[in-house]
């Protein structure tokens, strides 16, 4: 029998901190609000032109390939998570192939939000244990700071959105007390509108009753994006938040104890639970669920913001350098988010 082990975890921030306050510069908003709703105070905004979605998931990468005490070109396979891409296509893991010099190796983009590096982990488990590949680099970075309204009529998304990236490099253990015990993924499409980016896209309304994408039908050239989509910020993320709030404190602890169950196991064993850091009363609320203690849960979403597909690699990699997690750890991943997709993964360090 083989599990998968985290052989190496990286993680990268951009250096530029934005604090609520800054925020206040661009749109009506506050630091009461953005703490009291969220636990944000501040988030990283990744440079504008020299930093990019898969720049910073080299950043990471290398960190992680680093640990594992390997080099880009013991890579043989990249899991890239992201939804905020540099291309729309193709995928940023052909970008991490170029910029690290890997060999011709298989990149696959995963497009799965919040739960996009669970779900990377999940496929990655599955190339190792099937014995197909050996060193899998799996990444979730965004690049969130170039797609948000940062006028008013943004604020409920803008607010809680930042930049980073997290990678971790999986192999295969024979010791059969570390690494992936099991992971779990699930979706309901009925919400796929409900947090979404609709523009650019080839939809054209297909899907919902509202108009989600404004354009001239006649004019052909302009079904991808017009210029009314534009006008009317339709190239912008659309959340309806308390409604994704209401369906992530219930899914979450679900998620959880599915994986718990799966493996026989309390909460109260967990030494670690890394949850995607969407909102930090959204972790809150899972902790009591969970009759979880303080030191069960790691939150850093109050510097970093919401990272989506980075949160977890990110807050995974933080707790392991703070010496929060060791050896044989017990570890709990859990997200929730656009989609809906949701999903978790137990481990062992
Ligand atoms: O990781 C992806 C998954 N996403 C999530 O898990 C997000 C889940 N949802 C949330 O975290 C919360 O719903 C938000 C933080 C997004 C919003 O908090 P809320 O407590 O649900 O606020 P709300 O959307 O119900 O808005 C309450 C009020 C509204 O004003 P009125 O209508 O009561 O006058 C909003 O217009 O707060 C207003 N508001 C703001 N005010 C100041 C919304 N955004 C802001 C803002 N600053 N940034």
């Amino acid at each position: 029998m083989i599990r998968t082990k985290i052989a190496g975890i990286g993680m990268y921030l951009p250096e530029q901190i934005v604090t609520n306050n800054d925020l206040t510069r661009y749109m009506d908003t506050s630091d009461e609000w953005i703490q009291e709703r969220t636990g944000i105070q501040e988030r990283r905004f990744a440079n504008r032109t020299a930093e990019t979605t898969a720049t910073m998931g080299v950043e990471a990468a290398r960190i992680a390939i680093e640990r594992a005490g390997l080099g880009p070109e013991d890579i043989d396979f990249i899991i890239f998570a992201t939804l905020s891409p540099d291309y729309y296509f193709p995928g940023c893991g052909v970008l991490v192939q170029r910029a690290m010099k890997m060999k011709e190796v298989g990149a696959l983009d995963v497009r799965n939000q919040c739960s996009g590096f669970i779900y990377a982990l999940s496929v990655g488990d599955q190339f190792i244990k099937s014995g197909m590949y050996r060193n899998i680099l799996v990444i979730g970075s965004e690049k969130h700071s170039f797609g948000l309204d940062f006028s008013t009529r943004g604020r409920n998304v803008s607010v809680i959105f930042g930049d980073g990236a997290g990678a971790v490099v999986l192999q295969p253990s024979s010791n059969m007390n570390q690494g992936i015990l099991s992971t779990h993924l699930h979706s309901d499409g009925d919400s796929a509108e409900l947090l979404a980016l609709y523009n650019p896209g080839t939809h054209a309304n297909h899907w919902s009753d509202k108009d989600l994408a404004d354009f001239d039908e006649a004019a052909l050239g302009e079904m991808f994006m017009s210029h009314a989509m534009i006008d009317n910020a339709q190239n912008f993320p659309y959340m309806d938040g308390p409604a994704v709030f209401k369906k992530a404190v219930v899914k979450f602890p679900e998620v959880i104890m599915e994986a718990l169950n799966a493996n026989g196991k309390q909460a109260s064993e967990i030494k670690m639970l890394i949850p995607h850091q969407a909102n930090l009363r959204i972790s809150q609320f899972v902790q009591q669920k969970l009759k979880l203690n303080d030191d069960q849960v790691y939150n850093n979403i109050q510097k970093y913001g919401n990272t989506t597909a980075a949160s977890i690699p990110i807050a995974l990699c933080e707790a392991w350098e703070l010496g929060k997690i060791a050896g044989g750890d017990l570890v709990c991943l859990a997200a929730f988010g656009s989609g809906f997709t949701w999903a978790s993964a137990l481990l062992n360090w």
